[in-house]
């Protein structure tokens, strides 16, 4: 019983660890590395609230799913221009793996953005299955193209 807390201590300091350093990662980007790193984020912020909605934590609301459906959707038609050849230098978490398959990157973010506009038309039934679906893709191309580092 007495380990718990320190381990709790341990857990937390890595959590920390881990947002302390994509802080960092973001003041030391700049230039178009900066920017999909900001286009990312947002992503990542545009999902929360549906995110609850999805599991019954907000009320179901077919507008605000829409509205923030098609801001994902935006960024996710940008994400093929915001990776110019041999960007991948730290502190971008981008593999060089992107320009030896650009197609099959390409065309994971197409497929976002695919996604993005059914999600536009979710119904409360339909959302949790859709936003699975999109979950996957982020995290397909994360797996794939990003090296995530500390
Ligand atoms: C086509 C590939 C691809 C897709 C799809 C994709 N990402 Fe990414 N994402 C990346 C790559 C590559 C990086 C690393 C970029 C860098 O550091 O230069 C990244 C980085 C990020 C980051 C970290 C940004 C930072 O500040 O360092 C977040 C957050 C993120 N993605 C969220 C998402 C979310 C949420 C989705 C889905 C809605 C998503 N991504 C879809 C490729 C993708």
């Amino acid at each position: 019983m007495r380990k718990l807390p320190p381990l709790m201590m341990v857990a937390a300091l890595i959590l920390a660890g881990v947002s302390i350093s994509s802080a960092l990662a973001h003041k030391g980007a700049h230039g178009v590395v900066k920017q999909r790193m900001k286009a990312m984020t947002r992503m990542e912020k545009r999902l929360r609230l549906i995110n609850m909605m999805a599991q019954g934590k907000a009320a179901f609301d077919a507008r605000a799913v829409r509205e923030r459906a098609t801001t994902l959707r935006k960024h996710a038609r940008h994400i093929p221009a915001l990776f110019p050849p041999g960007t991948h230098k730290h502190p971008s978490e981008a593999s060089p793996g992107i320009w030896q398959h650009f197609n099959d990157f390409r065309s994971r973010a197409e497929r976002l953005s695919t996604l993005a506009a059914k999600l536009a038309g979710a119904t409360e039934q339909t959302l949790p299955t859709i936003l699975r679906e999109v979950r996957a893709t982020c995290k397909g191309c994360h797996e794939r193209y990003r090296v995530e580092r500390d």
